[in-house]
């Protein structure tokens, strides 16, 4: 390994995420040097293209050009419902009747006629009252805590929460806390601390339904009551579990009989219902209203466009359906035939059976080495390394989906055991 290679091992994206300097432009620099020396070497797995559609085998480009085609366990299409014909004709059949442009907010003219089934449906599948549609995910997660809370209220936040959700925290909120992953105890004592201090303000609690760098979910029913009793409000984001879980498709939330028991739920369309979209639901219909008016993705961002309302109003009922369930009985045993597979090979495996499978590697440099070996192998992989996991956490994320075979699983626990395998012998020669 020459010089430059092993710089391209060393670094994270944190040692350039706080620039200083008058130069706006020209602080940027030192940033492309070191992402275009991993490019260059084969060792940065992000920014990725698909020449065909997400399927269970597909072709992706790499953003240094080079082309790669393999078994796919990188994309969160987990019922496999990207390519169904009944989804692509629901697509067609919006675009003849609507057009393929919302050209509008929804809180102006926006919506189409799909929009309020598309709403009602989903608030009953979540034996909830109400629901609100936001462009995606993230705008609901930074929706709904920007448009409800204010600068003298307490955001209380698991950790490991989204991206959507604290750089939601960071705009000037000063009572923000936040807990360590699914520590409960710890929750209530902040919680405990906050109410003896401060009777006038409200509180937020904000975890996820299914955390998709560990797989894994808290007690919900625990949480909840915890939130009751300290006059707290609960948020979900059940962004990877909703669909995709469940006897019915109601996430960890159904699993844990908690659906509709819960204060707030949020999430997104991107995993499972085969396109950009996400909500916000609950049973108070004043809140939905409010956040019409003032939470700003919904506002200010134009709606969904008919076509990904059709999308998703045809995947739920998918979802709600014998088939729904027979996908999701698939995933699972899929998720389960990884899960051992890598077990047997030795490897960490974190969490619950899930639609992620997050498979441990330690160092950062591990896994980038392996993942610049996995290309050649034929399987197609996310990894998550630091800060996005704990240093010496370093992993593959991989996501499984219905359509995917036996033989799938099988073919990627063992290239992925070789390529890790290799990685370390590599690293210490
Ligand atoms: C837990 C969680 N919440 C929210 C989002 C944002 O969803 P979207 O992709 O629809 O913007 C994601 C997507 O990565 C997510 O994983």
């Amino acid at each position: 390994m020459d010089d430059k290679f092993n710089a391209s091992l060393q670094g994270s994206l944190l040692d350039y995420s706080h620039l200083t300097g008058a130069d706006l432009f020209g602080r940027t620099g030192d940033f492309l040097a070191w992402s275009d020396e991993r490019k260059r070497q084969a060792l940065w797995p992000f920014t990725r293209a698909h020449l065909s559609p997400p399927l269970t085998h597909c072709t992706i480009r790499e953003q240094n050009g080079e082309e790669y085609k393999g078994v796919n366990f990188a994309s969160q299409d987990y019922l496999s419902l990207a390519s169904h014909p009944r989804i692509k004709r629901a697509a067609i059949n919006a675009i003849e009747e609507f057009g393929v442009h919302s050209a509008g907010s929804a809180a102006l003219m926006g919506s189409t006629a799909l929009t309020q089934p598309l709403a009602r449906l989903l608030a009953e599948h979540l034996q909830m009252e109400h629901a609100i549609l936001y462009p995606t995910g993230w705008a609901a997660g930074f929706g709904v805590v920007t448009g409800l809370m204010r600068k003298s209220d307490w955001i209380v936040m698991d950790s490991l929460a989204h991206a959507c959700l604290q750089t939601a925290t960071r705009l000037g909120y000063k009572n923000v806390k936040l807990f360590p992953h699914n520590a409960l105890d710890a929750l209530g004592e902040i919680l405990h601390t906050i109410r003896a201090g401060d009777k006038e303000n409200a509180i937020l609690v904000v975890t996820e339904g299914l955390f998709s760098m560990d797989s894994d979910a808290p007690d919900f029913a625990a949480m909840q009551a915890m939130c009751t009793r300290y006059q707290a409000t609960l948020l979900v984001d059940v962004a990877h579990d909703l669909g995709s879980m469940g006897p019915n498709g109601g996430g960890n939330l159904e699993l844990q009989g908690m659906l509709g028991k819960v204060d707030l739920v949020m999430g997104s369309f991107s995993k499972t219902f085969a396109s950009n979209g996400g909500f916000v639901a609950c049973n108070s219909k004043s809140v939905i209203e409010y956040l019409r008016c003032f939470s700003s993705p919904y506002t200010f961002s134009n709606a969904l466009s008919p076509v990904q309302t059709a999308i998703i109003l045809e995947s739920l009922h998918l979802v709600r359906e014998q088939e729904g369930a027979e996908r999701r009985a698939k995933l699972i045993r899929n998720a389960n035939t990884l899960r051992s597979r890598l077990v047997e090979h030795g490897i960490e495996i974190l969490g619950h059976p899930s639609p992620i499978v997050p498979a441990v590697c330690s160092s950062d440099q591990v896994v980038r080495l392996a993942s610049r070996h996995l290309r050649h192998a034929g399987v197609l992989a996310n990894v998550a390394e630091f800060p996005a996991v704990p240093s010496g956490r370093a992993r593959f994320r991989l996501q499984v989906m219905s359509d995917h075979t036996e033989e799938d699983t099988v073919i990627a626990a063992n290239a992925i055991a070789a390529c890790i395998g290799r990685a370390r012998q590599e690293l210490a020669a």
